[in-house]
């Protein structure tokens, strides 16, 4: 996989990218340090007013308290040494759950780019860019405890990802439950830091009715979350669970809001899709946004240098899937939706502002940059820009 390809930011243009047993043991208070982002607790933060396009003033920003906890073990930082996806090469045991999974297996293959160790848990077993993954069912009351013994930080994705997959009380119980699990076995292994995957899906759009539409765009975090399936349900209830674990241990827990999470062969297929008819398919449900399956590894693995509370925070590339101006099409397809300042040309309708906070993820992959699409979408179509003119007349980086 080329994670080396150009890439845009939420608020800049296009530049070279660098790139769950139950444990016996007490869990115990953490040091309760200063937030460096408003949580699910307090409200989240304000909503963006300039263009989408333009780097964020916060991106890259990095996120540590200045206290370190004394019960974690002390990472190994090097960092004159990027690693892989411009990643700083860290010396850490990493759990990855979920690691046979499509997302699984490209965190796995950042790690262990970045230089740190893996254990991945699945399960379905199998070897993952030299790694053998663990056969675990993690809903097991004893796995997650067996698993997170030995590691520095955990990264959960192992969920059943859609409400169909299996029956309604399947997902949610498997989901929600592994969650649990393994969040609390890390909170009282003493682990520092864990992501666990969340999904757009739990603000309600993506399987919730044809009637459905946002308030307002671009959905930040402080969005109502309306889930109308047990999947979106399981998600905010994961959420609800790392707040409370977090609250209650000192467990810093990120929780990724991802979108459509995409390989660029699918984001072409579904551009060509959208460029056909913007309303059909899940797209217009999913207000056109998506986020490339390496920039989604990237942020996982980011999110690992947060420091105290628990965050949850939109993942998605900052344009839309189509050339029609973003606006354009909520007024079309969403007509209820407030449509609020700051949401110009093919800007995405999901807030990119926390993630570049908190995560400093920076430029992502965009599809406009892509190659897949020559001869499909004109270049002239690819580059409306936001705002009505182009990255370069404004000197954007
Ligand atoms: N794919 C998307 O578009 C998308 C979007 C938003 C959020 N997410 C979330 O990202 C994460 C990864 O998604 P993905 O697309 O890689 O899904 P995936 O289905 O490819 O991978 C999920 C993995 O979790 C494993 N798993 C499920 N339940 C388990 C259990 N009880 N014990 C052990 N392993 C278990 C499965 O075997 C699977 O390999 C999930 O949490 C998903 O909900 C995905």
């Amino acid at each position: 996989m080329d994670l080396r390809r150009p890439r845009r930011s939420h608020a800049g243009r296009s530049r070279p990218g660098p790139l769950e047993p139950e444990p016996d043991g007490a869990v115990v208070p953490g040091p309760g340090g200063r937030l460096r982002e408003r949580s699910l607790d307090d409200g989240g933060d304000d909503h963006r007013a300039d263009g989408a396009r333009r780097r964020h003033p916060a991106a890259g920003r990095h996120h540590r308290a200045a206290g370190e906890d004394r019960r974690r073990p002390a990472r190994r930082e090097q960092p004159d040494d990027p690693g892989a996806g411009g990643l700083r090469a860290v010396s850490r045991t990493v759990l990855v759950t979920g690691a046979a999974g499509r997302l699984g297996r490209s965190v796995v293959t950042m790690l262990r780019s970045a230089g740190s160790a893996v254990v991945a848990v699945d399960r379905a077993p199998g070897v993952v860019d030299g790694v053998q993954v663990r056969a675990a069912d993690l809903a097991d009351p004893h796995a997650a405890d067996t698993v997170v013994a030995g590691c520095d930080e955990v990264i959960h994705l192992a969920a059943i990802p859609g409400p169909h997959a299996a029956p309604a009380a399947t997902v949610f119980a498997n989901n929600t439950a592994v969650t649990f699990r393994v969040l609390h076995a890390a909170a009282a292994r003493g682990i520092r830091t864990a992501v666990v995957a969340s999904s757009v899906s739990a603000y309600g759009l993506t399987f919730g009715p044809a009637s459905f539409s946002p308030r307002y765009v671009p959905i930040d975090e402080d969005h109502p979350l309306t889930p109308y399936d047990p999947y979106g349900l399981s998600k905010q209830v994961d959420e609800h669970t790392a707040a409370m674990i977090a609250r209650s241990t000192g467990l810093t827990v990120v929780a990724p809001r991802f979108g459509w999470i995409a390989t660029r062969d699918m984001v072409a297929e579904r551009v060509r899709q959208v460029a056909a008819d913007p309303g059909a398919g899940k797209s217009v449900r999913e207000l056109w946004g998506y986020v490339e399956l390496g920039d989604a590894a990237r942020a996982c693995v980011a999110a690992l240098d947060v420091r105290d509370g628990h965050h949850s925070v939109n993942v998605l590339a900052p344009d839309s899937l189509s050339t029609t101006p973003t606006a354009q099409l909520v007024a079309r397809f969403h007509p209820s939706t407030r449509i609020r300042a700051g949401l110009t040309g093919t800007a995405s309708a999901w807030s990119g502002d926390r993630a570049a906070r908190l995560l400093g993820l920076g430029s992502m992959w965009s599809w406009r940059d892509a190659d897949a699409l020559e001869g499909t979408v004109s270049t002239a179509d690819r580059e409306v820009p936001a705002g009505g003119e182009s990255h370069e007349a404004k000197g954007e980086s």
